[in-house]
């Protein structure tokens, strides 16, 4: 059953949010049985190819949120809101979200950061009734600024900053947030002073809840796996080896068999000679 909000912020066990960007990907997250699915804008990385989530499009969102929807018709879905369509004023990012929430059937939206405007578009949404995950610490859409996708918060300054940005969300309306690669006691102090959820992906344990990109927990892609994620599956090569196995049985002559085939009877093929 779909959580509500309040439902999320109550919950007393742990939070569970892995991203999905397709029906096949939506149906397996909510057949798990997770809390929270998240179309992220990590589809630019894991499903389009590109090498950052920078020219991920509001069309692309909305596409792959409506396939995302129609596969979990049952769980709380946040789409991401993509570099670009929430820093130009609380109209763009109201008209942004609305399109989302339209289109898509999401309950909610993620922005990253915690800018000013970002802060403002999080309270006019919130206000509006659409909810709001935020998004601190590392913040891929704009990581180059950061100094690259490294960990965030690690030293005095750096870790007042990151507890700042996140009572600063919260004091903007945002009903949770992601803490993205800081150190864990760092998210420890934020989960402790926060009265809304923080949802970790490379922030340690202590955090409300947990997300992973469901393509690094499924070992989509062959290769080391990063230190954020786990890998529970092994699908990059198990995908492969089928293909390889379907290759060598057409070239080998024993696919399709017997059993792939269709019938025709003897009478309708002599009428074609
Ligand atoms: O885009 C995404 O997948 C995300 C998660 C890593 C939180 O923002």
């Amino acid at each position: 059953m779909k959580l509500t909000v309040p439902q999320l912020q109550a919950a007393t066990s742990p939070l569970v949010m892995v991203t999905a960007y397709d029906y096949p990907g939506a149906l397996h997250a909510q057949n798990a049985g997770v809390d929270l699915i998240l179309v992220g804008d990590s589809l630019g990385n894991v499903v389009l190819g590109y090498d950052s989530t920078a020219p991920v499009t509001l069309s692309d969102v909305i596409h792959h949120g409506r396939a995302a929807r129609r596969g979990a018709p049952d769980t709380f879905l946040i789409v991401d809101m993509p570099f670009g369509t929430y820093h130009t004023g609380v109209t763009d990012a109201m008209r942004a979200a609305v399109q989302i929430i339209q289109q898509t059937g999401a309950d909610a939206v993620k922005m990253e950061g915690s800018s000013p405007e970002v802060l403002q578009a999080t309270a006019t949404l919130t206000r509006n009734g659409v909810p709001v995950m935020a998004h601190v610490g590392l913040l891929p859409q704009t990581a180059t600024a950061q100094g690259g996708m490294k960990v965030q918060g690690q030293g005095v300054e750096g870790a007042k900053q990151v507890l700042e940005s996140a009572l600063n969300v919260q004091g903007a309306g945002a009903f949770a947030t992601v803490l993205e690669v800081i150190p864990a006691r760092l998210a420890r102090v934020i989960t402790e002073r926060l009265h809304i959820p923080t949802i970790g992906i490379g922030a340690g344990p202590y955090c409300k809840g947990q997300v992973l990109v469901t393509h690094d927990l499924l070992g989509v892609y062959e290769g080391e796996a990063k230190k954020i994620a786990k890998r529970y599956a092994e699908i990059g090569a198990l995908s492969t080896q089928a293909i390889r196995n379907y290759a060598a049985e057409v070239r080998g002559g024993q696919f399709p068999a017997k059993e792939n085939s269709f019938v025709i009877k003897d009478e309708v093929l002599d009428k074609l000679y």
